[in-house]
């Protein structure tokens, strides 16, 4: 026989919180140094979506200001506050995908932190995708929304650059795809979620680009809904956008464009490999022609600077979620002097063999430096971040 469970002390009254099970919504939220706003978004939350059963599921990469610890404490209080803490990742876009994999409620929501985000158009974009809509994006840039006071002027330029360049990828009228405040239903997501990138800022856009893919094979369409607000300014703590962020949106649009094909990690390793030809460049003419060293100094010098400068942009930028420090710094950056130095050697054979077919400068010299950039990227994933 079974005892019945004794409420704990300290437990809340069940009159506090509403009835919440079976969830309909998980409202799933990334927070990194999101201490003094997940309280209020909680809040604000619960005040729209009274009458729904919801979860509320933060999704925390180990933030320094003890976000996950506030969030404890808030999930002491109500059955429906959930914390994910992750430890020793970084990463928007795998947070929410954690995130929107642990919940078992028919609909999710992936709302910011900060309170950037309209809180009160929710009902609005559940009802839509109750509706039959696969995917509900709150968006700025129709009807009556807005960035309002949200961005400054150069960055809602970029930011509608870059929503100009995802029209190229989905090939579709959205009008604000890198919305990070989108709802769906959860059936949708999984189709498409073993393909969806871990890296960077923009799974909405990530997740739009492939379920369309995914239907258009099965010959259904996918039905986006959008609900216009105003993007309002961050209520505490700072931005978490960045230039690498950028490089890294870049990198999914070419992956993308790529039907998928060449992995943004390689297009990230290949554009580090081209700053690395400046890089070289810059440093020969200097050495060269303002410092007086011989050429093979200069072409020495040059080359250790540039694979050193590769090595720091990748472990930043194109492995930022399995970043080498302290001693592992400097043996990745040795394993990766190592496999860049056969590399070169891959590149000289192959170019050799393809100008002595054929002798065309450009042809040969290509082949040659994309048979080092494929060796490259495969080896050092090896050796260098495993
Ligand atoms: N778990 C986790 N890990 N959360 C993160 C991380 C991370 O590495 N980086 C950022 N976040 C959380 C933040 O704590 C916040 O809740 C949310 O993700 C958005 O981050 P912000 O730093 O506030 O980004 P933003 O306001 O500059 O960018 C917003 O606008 C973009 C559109 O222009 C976001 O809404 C983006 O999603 C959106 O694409
Ligand atoms: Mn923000």
């Amino acid at each position: 026989m079974t005892e019945p469970l004794a409420a704990p002390s300290g437990a809340p009254a069940a009159s506090t919180s509403p009835a919440w099970f079976p969830p309909r919504l998980a409202v799933i939220v990334p927070s990194y140094n999101e201490r003094d706003n997940v309280a209020v978004l909680y809040e604000r939350v619960s005040a729209a979506l009274s009458g729904t059963p919801f979860e509320f599921i933060v999704v925390d990469d180990n933030s320094p200001d003890g976000t996950a610890e506030v969030v404890r404490e808030m999930a002491r209080r109500h059955p429906n506050v959930r914390c994910i803490h992750r430890i020793g990742r970084r990463g928007l876009s795998s947070a929410c995908i954690e995130g929107i994999s642990a919940t078992s409620a028919p609909f999710f929501a992936v709302i910011d932190a900060d309170l950037q985000h309209d809180e009160t158009i929710l009902p609005a974009m559940l009802a839509k995708a109750e509706a039959g809509d696969d995917v509900v994006v709150g968006t700025r840039y129709a009807g009556a929304g807005s960035v309002g006071a949200g961005f400054s002027a150069s960055r809602e330029a970029g930011s509608r650059l870059a929503t100009k360049l995802s029209g190229l990828l989905t090939g579709r009228a959205l009008s604000d795809p890198m919305s990070g405040f989108f709802l769906m239903r959860r059936e949708v997501f999984e189709e498409v979620a073993p393909g969806l990138s871990r890296d960077g800022f923009k799974i909405l856009l990530d997740i739009i680009v492939s379920a369309t893919r995914f239907r258009k094979r099965a010959d259904r369409v996918l039905r986006i809904g959008e609900v216009p607000y105003t993007f309002r300014p961050r209520h505490a703590g700072e931005s978490k956008m960045s230039p690498l962020i950028a490089i890294q949106f870049l990198g999914l649009v070419l992956s993308k464009l790529s039907g998928g094909l060449l992995p943004t990690s390689f297009l990230l390793f290949g554009m580090v490999g081209g700053s690395g030809v400046f890089v070289h460049l810059a440093v020969l003419w200097t050495t060269h022609e303002l410092m007086g060293f011989n050429f093979t100094n200069a072409q020495l010098t040059a080359t250790i600077v540039a694979m050193t400068t590769n090595f720091v942009l990748n472990n930043e930028l194109t492995y930022a979620d399995k970043k080498l420090r302290g001693n592992r710094f400097w043996i990745g950056l040795l394993t990766f002097y190592a496999v860049c130095s056969i590399g070169a050697l891959a590149n000289v054979s192959v170019a050799t063999w393809i100008y002595e077919a054929s002798p065309d400068l450009f042809l040969a010299g290509i082949a040659g430096a994309v048979m080092s950039v494929v060796f490259n990227y495969s080896v050092t994933r090896v050796f260098t971040w495993r």
